[in-house]
Parts: C-alpha cells; structure tokens; sequence
C-alpha cells in the first residue's frame, strides 16, 4: 500500500454519528466470536505459489496488452508455466488473483460479486477447474473495506454471502487486504470474516492484511490474534521492483525481529510480500539474496513474475530444493538477523536434523550490504553467530552444491568472502543428528 492509497484509507474513516453507531454494533456482534479460533489445518509449512500483484499490477487493457491484463488468459498460461517449467514440482502451489478482477458493481439482484465479464468471460470456476485439474490450488484477493485498494467492492457489508461464494467458486486461498476500512473494527472483523470461511466447510487459507494498516496508524498489531485467526499476515509495505524495496523490507523484518520472529511458526507466518525474482530489478545475486533471506524468515514463496521470461539461471535459484528445503522447515522456525559487522549482515535460522542432545541445525546467510568492489572477507567464530553445539557442524553451500566446506567446531572460525549486494548461503548441519555421526 503506497502512500497514496494510505491517505485514501485516511480519509474514509472519518466517521459520522451513524456510522460509528454502525461499527460500535458491529464490534459487539462479532466479538463474541472472535475468541473462536481459525484452526483450518492449513499451511503447516509457510504456502508457496504465483501471484500476479508485483508483476502485472492492475492492467486491465486486454486490447493493448493481451499477454499482461489481468485475465483468464494470463492465469491459465502461468498454470501451464508453473507446471510445464518444474515449478509446480518444486512445491510452487497457488495460483493467486489479486486486485483488479472483479465489475466495478455487485450483481443488482443477488448483491453477489462478479467477476470482469470480459477478462474472465469463462467464469472463475471454470478457472478454479482448469488450475485444480493441473493439480494446483486457487487463490482469490478481496478486501475488508468497502473497496478495494484499486477501487473494485470490497466484503464490508456482505462478508457472509462473499466467503460462501468463494467456497461456491474453490478457492483454496483468500488474500483479505484492508484498503478503504475502518481499522478499529478489524480486531474484530478480520477473524469474523475467517469465522465465515471456515463455516462454508472449504478449507480455504486466509491470508490477512490486518496488521500492515495497524502499524500505519502507530498501532502495534496483536500478533496472538493474528496467530489464532490468520494462516499468514502482511506485515509492512508492498515490494517493489528493486533491490532497494528487498532491502527496506529486510529492515523492517531485522529491526522489529524481538516483537515479529517468534508469532512466525506452522498454520502463522508473517509474511515479507512476494519473490520478485525473474522481473526487472534484482542482478542474479540480488534474487539469490532475497531467496535466501526469505527462506531464513519462513516467509511465504510466491512469486510474481513472468514465468514465460525468467531466464534459467534465475529459475534455478527460484527452484533450488536445498533452499526451498530450508524455507519448508517442518520446525517452522523464523530465522533473525544475528548481527551486522562492517556493513556484512548474518541471518541465521534453526532447522532440522537435531542431534541426540538437542542442537539445532542451521541455515546461515552471510548477507552483504556493501557496495564497495571486491568481495568482502570476513571471518565469524561460530558461537558467536549462535551455533554453540559441542559436536560440530558439517558446512555445506546451499547455492553451489559442489560445496562441502567441512567439519566445524563451535570454536573454530568461519571465513567467507561475499560479493557486494551478494549472498553467502549455508547449512550446518548438526553432528550427533539421525545422519551426521
Ligand atoms: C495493497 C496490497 C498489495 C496489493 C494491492 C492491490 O497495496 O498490499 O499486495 O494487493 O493492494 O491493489
């Protein structure tokens, strides 16, 4: 949500006598329910898959750009993408609509919402069949408010018919922003809207926007909330394409870690916003960067790209399984930014295998954020970056698999050189684990 948008939410919650009458019975309605959890089930490990938001953002001129508009068409093509290019069989799950899909009005006599009947003139379940018979699973973007942040209808005031037509359509994935909303009702609102999914009987993921529009209004989210009512949340800004927007992002995660990292974990992540590799604006070692940085935050994968014009070197970061395989930790773990050292960042994360005394594994990335030539060198004693196990660890680089770096003491000292803007990505994999002796 850009600074625009916010404003635009700002002003519409100026409230009048009525309509603050109308939310105070609103809060009183829902928040009896509200102490009922989500408890779907649902995204054990943190959800992967394709969303169109970063990449086509709200193009609709299917006449001038048949190949970018938000349409049947391009969802149909990513399926067959995420499928035909190995995607899908790397664990890319989603196929995600986000703004920009539906008339400009609900139909006048159900009060249902419609789908652009000339962008989707098949219908969405006849979308939602094509991407489930591809084996892969449909994602829907709404919004709590009255619009959505392009303007479209929003649930406020028919969240019961709107999540029993997503149930009626099969979406498997509900992404509820919160443009044009009242954020003092969404303590409320946002899990009566999850209450409603889960009452149609379809397991549907629901990813809320809640916390963002809090945080904007200086309000600190109510993070045990968000982890009984939401599989996933928004935490800050959207990503853009640059480098820039990735590093932002990452500060915030960093800076605000003591308060963020420990609500992320199976069926609640937090979520950082979207892999943008593949685009315009990350060099090959920026997108491994964001990939490795995202893993270590158990971040959702999805991307948003043209997946008919990643080139291949960036497909094989996006489809790497050692790294995919940290993301997908069944532990569940958010990883922290350990410590920064002459503008060199160490993000660690503990993973799988633990040894018979406990230890942890761990994936580590050296992340460097300078921009002054050659590559850095610099060398970390382990137990200072957090990897106390007496045993030792087995170093292996997640990025060239060729690399077995060796056995390594929590003593000993780890010496690596980093590009500028680049990353350094390993595992340590514990001694005394069920494979390590
Ligand atoms: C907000 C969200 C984005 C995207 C747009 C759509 O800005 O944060 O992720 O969904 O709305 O308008």
């Amino acid at each position: 949500m850009n600074v625009a948008r916010k404003s635009g939410t700002r002003k519409e919650i100026r409230e009048t006598p009525s309509k603050m009458f109308y939310n105070i019975l609103f809060l009183l309605l829902v928040s009896y329910r509200a102490t009922q959890a989500l408890e779907n089930g649902l995204a054990r490990t943190p959800p992967m898959g394709w969303m169109h938001w970063e990449r086509y953002r709200c193009i609709t001129d299917c006449k001038n750009y048949p190949n970018e508009c938000i349409s049947e068409n391009l969802f149909k093509r990513t399926t067959d993408l995420l499928v035909s290019e190995g995607y899908a069989a790397a664990g890319y799950e989603y196929v995600i609509i986000d703004d920009c899909w539906l008339e400009k009005s609900r139909d006048n006599v159900t009060n249902k919402l419609v789908e652009d009947r000339y962008r989707f003139p098949s219908g969405l379940n006849h979308l939602a069949d094509y991407i489930h018979n591809s084996g892969l699973k449909f994602g829907l973007y709404q919004d709590y408010g009255t619009h959505t942040c392009a303007g479209y209808p929003g649930v406020i005031n028919h969240m019961a018919l709107d999540a029993q037509t997503f149930a009626e359509w099969d979406v498997d994935y509900v992404k509820l922003d919160g443009c044009y909303a009242d954020t003092a009702t969404m303590d409320a609102g946002y899990p009566e809207f999850g209450r409603l999914l889960n009452k149609t009987g379809r397991p549907m993921i629901y990813s809320c926007s809640w916390p963002v529009y809090q945080e904007y209004e200086g309000k600190i989210p109510d993070y045990e909330a968000l982890k009984q009512h939401c599989n996933l949340w928004r935490n800050y800004d959207d990503i853009d394409d640059s480098f820039e927007s990735v590093a932002k992002i990452m500060d915030y995660f960093s800076k605000n870690q003591d308060r963020i990292q420990p609500h992320g974990g199976p069926g609640h992540w937090n979520d950082p916003d979207m892999l943008i590799l593949g685009n315009y604006g990350l060099s090959y070692d920026q997108s491994k960067l964001q990939m490795a940085v995202w893993a270590i935050l158990a971040a959702p994968l999805i991307m948003s790209n043209d997946l008919a014009t990643v080139r291949p070197e960036i497909k094989a970061i996006l489809q790497n399984r050692d790294v995919i395989a940290v993301n997908q930790d069944p532990l569940g773990i958010q990883g922290r930014r350990i410590l920064i050292q002459k503008n060199i960042e160490v993000w660690a994360r503990p993973i799988m295998p633990r040894n018979a005394a406990g230890d942890y594994s761990y994936a580590v990335a050296f992340v460097s954020r300078r921009t002054d030539g050659a590559p850095y060198p610099i060398s970390f004693n382990l137990k200072e970056i957090g990897l106390r196990s007496q045993r030792g660890y087995d170093v292996f680089n997640l990025y060239d698999k060729t690399e077995q770096l060796g056995l390594y003491k929590s003593l000993d000292s780890f010496y690596t050189r980093i590009i500028p803007n680049g990353v350094n990505f390993y595992k340590f994999t514990v001694l005394g684990s069920p494979n390590r002796y």
